[in-house]
C-alpha cells in the first residue's frame, strides 16, 4: 500500500519539483491534488530545465502515469500549452489522465481574480491572477464548470449562463467592465471538449485500483502549508489543501491509504505574495539569500521574500499533516555564513511563544527569537552523503530536525537530480 504524499512545509517553492522528480523515477503515479497553475515546479534534469505549472512533475518520468486529481482547477489554454512544450522538446505526454471531475478554471474566473486584485489595493493578497480563488469560490458555491461538462453542450450553456448571471452584474455595475458574452464562453470551452477528450478518465477509480496492485502512487503538493486555505496565514494563502488532508479529498483516497508524508523544507524561507512573514529579512542578508538562492517567482516573476529559518513553522507544519519526513532543500545557499540565525520561538507582546498562535493578530505581531548556529564555508554542492558535509553543516541540519519534530531523509545540496543527499529512503 505505498501511497506517499509530498507537500510544502513552509510558504510554497520549496523544491517540490526537484523532490517529486527524484522519486518519479520509482514510482508508478505522480497525482496533484489541489491547485493549479498557481504552482510554479522547476525541475533540473542534466543541463535541461523544465517549469511546471499545472502537470505533475512525473511528467518527465517515462515510467510514471501523471494523473491530475479531481482537487486541481485546470486551465485548458495552459494545460495544451505547457503540453505542447514538453512534446516539442521530447517528453512523451500521452500517459497524462485528467479527473472528469476536476474544475475548469474559466476566462471570467481570471477576469474576476485580477480586477477583485486591483479593487483591493494595499489590502491585495497578490495572488498569482490565474483565476484560482474564483474558481474555488464557484466550486464551493456550485456554480462551477467541470471537465465533464465540456460533453454536453446544453448543460455547459445553462451552467456558464448561471456563473456568468452574477459575475456580469457584478463587473458592469460594480468594477466598470465589459460584461462577457455566454455564447463565446461556451465556444472557447467546447473547443477544447475533443483535444482533452483522450486524457479524461475516472482517476479515483483509477489509483484506487493502483493501490490494490501494490503499485507506488505519489501525491504531489502545490503551494504550501501556511498557504492552505485552512490551517494557512488566511486571508493571505491559496484557495485549496495543500496540507496532507488535500491529498485525500483532491484525489478520492482514503487516509488508511497514506503510508507516508514527506514536507518539503527549505533551509530558510521565502514567501512570495502579502502576509505575515516573522523571521523575514529586509537587509543585505536577505538580498543574499535571493542572489545565492535565485529566488524568483516560476509563474509570476517576481522577487521571493526571504528570511531564516523557522522552526516554529516547521513544527506545525509536522503537526499539521502528520509529516513522517521531511527533505530539507536548498542547504548549499547558506554557504559562506559566518553564523546562521534559526528562528526557535516567537515573542508575542512581550512572551515567549514556542507554538504558532491560532490567532491572526498575534502571528502578525510575532517577533523571531534566534538562535545562532556556526556556519560553514567549504562548497557542499557535490556532497553524496551525510558524513561529506562540514561537521557544522552537518550540526546545522541535526538542529533543525530536533527542532522540526520529523527526521530529515534527504537533503537538497544542487538543482539537478543527482544533487541530493539521500538518509533514509523514501520508498
Ligand atoms: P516548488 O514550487 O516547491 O517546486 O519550488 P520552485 O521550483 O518554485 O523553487 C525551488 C527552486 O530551487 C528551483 O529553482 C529549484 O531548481 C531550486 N532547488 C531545488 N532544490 C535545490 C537545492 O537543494 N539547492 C539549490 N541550490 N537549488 C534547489
Ligand atoms: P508552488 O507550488 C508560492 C501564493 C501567491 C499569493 C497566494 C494566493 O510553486 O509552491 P493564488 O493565485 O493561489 O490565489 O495566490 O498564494 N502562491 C504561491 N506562493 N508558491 C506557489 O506555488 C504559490 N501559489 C500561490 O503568491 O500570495
Ligand atoms: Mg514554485
Amino acid at each position: 500500500m505505498p501511497a506517499l504524499v509530498l507537500l510544502g512545509a513552509q510558504w510554497g517553492d520549496e523544491g517540490k519539483g526537484k523532490a517529486t522528480d527524484l522519486l518519479g523515477g520509482s514510482v508508478d503515479y505522480v497525482v496533484r491534488y489541489q491547485g493549479g497553475n498557481n504552482a510554479g515546479h522547476t525541475v533540473v534534469v542534466g543541463d535541461q530545465k523544465y517549469a511546471l505549472h499545472l502537470l505533475p512533475s512525473g511528467i518527465l518520468s517515462p515510467g510514471c502515469t501523471p494523473v491530475i486529481g479531481n482537487g486541481v482547477v485546470v486551465d485548458p489554454s495552459v494545460l495544451f500549452s505547457e503540453l505542447s512544450g514538453l512534446n516539442e522538446r521530447g517528453v512523451d505526454t500521452s500517459k497524462l489522465l485528467i479527473s472528469g471531475n476536476a474544475h475548469i478554471i474559466t476566462p471570467y474566473n481570471v477576469t474576476v481574480d485580477k480586477v477583485t486584485e486591483r479593487f483591493l489595493g494595499k489590502r491585495k493578497i497578490g495572488t498569482t491572477g490565474r483565476g484560482i480563488g474564483p474558481t474555488y469560490a464557484d466550486k464551493i458555491n456550485r456554480v462551477g464548470i467541470r471537465v465533464q461538462d465540456l460533453y454536453d453542450e446544453s448543460i455547459l450553456t445553462q451552467k456558464v449562463e448561471a456563473a456568468l448571471d452574477v459575475k456580469n452584474q457584478m463587473l458592469t455595475k460594480f468594477y466598470n467592465r465589459r460584461a462577457i458574452a455566454v455564447d463565446q464562453v461556451v465556444e472557447e470551452l467546447l473547443g477544447y471538449a475533443d483535444k482533452l477528450a483522450p486524457y479524461v478518465a475516472d482517476t479515483v477509480l483509477v489509483l484506487n485500483q493502483a493501490l490494490e496492485q501494490d503499485k507506488v502512487v505519489l501525491f504531489e503538493g502545490g503551494q504550501g502549508t501556511l498557504l492552505d486555505i485552512d490551517h494557512g496565514t488566511y486571508p493571505f494563502v491559496t484557495s485549496s489543501n495543500p496540507t496532507a488532508g488535500g491529498a485525500c479529498t483532491g484525489a478520492g483516497v482514503g487516509p488508511t491509504k497514506i503510508s507516508r508524508v514527506i514536507g518539503i523544507l527549505k533551509a530558510y524561507t521565502t514567501r512570495v505574495g502579502a502576509g505575515p512573514f516573522p523571521t523575514e529579512l529586509f537587509d543585505e542578508d536577505g538580498e543574499a539569500l535571493r542572489r545565492i538562492g535565485g529566488e524568483r517567482g516560476v509563474t509570476t516573476g517576481r522577487d521571493r521574500r526571504c528570511g531564516w529559518f523557522d522552526a516554529v513553522i516547521a513544527r506545525y507544519a509536522t503537526r499539521v499533516n502528520g509529516l513522517t519526513d521531511f527533505f530539507l532543500t536548498k542547504l548549499d545557499v547558506l554557504t559562506g555564513w559566518e553564523q546562521i540565525p534559526v528562528c526557535v520561538a516567537y515573542e508575542i507582546d512581550g512572551k515567549r511563544v514556542e507554538e504558532l498562535p491560532y490567532s491572526q493578530t498575534d502571528f502578525h505581531h510575532a517577533k523571531p527569537v534566534y538562535e545562532m548556529l556556526p556556519g560553514w564555508s567549504e562548497d557542499i554542492t557535490g556532497a553524496k552523503s551525510f558524513s561529506d558535509l562540514p561537521k557544522n553543516a552537518q550540526a546545522y541540519v541535526k538542529a533543525l530536525e530536533e527542532m522540526s519534530g520529523a527526521p530529515i531523509s534527504a537533503i537538497g545540496v544542487g538543482p539537478g537530480r543527482d544533487e541530493t543527499i539521500e538518509i533514509n529512503s523514501f520508498l
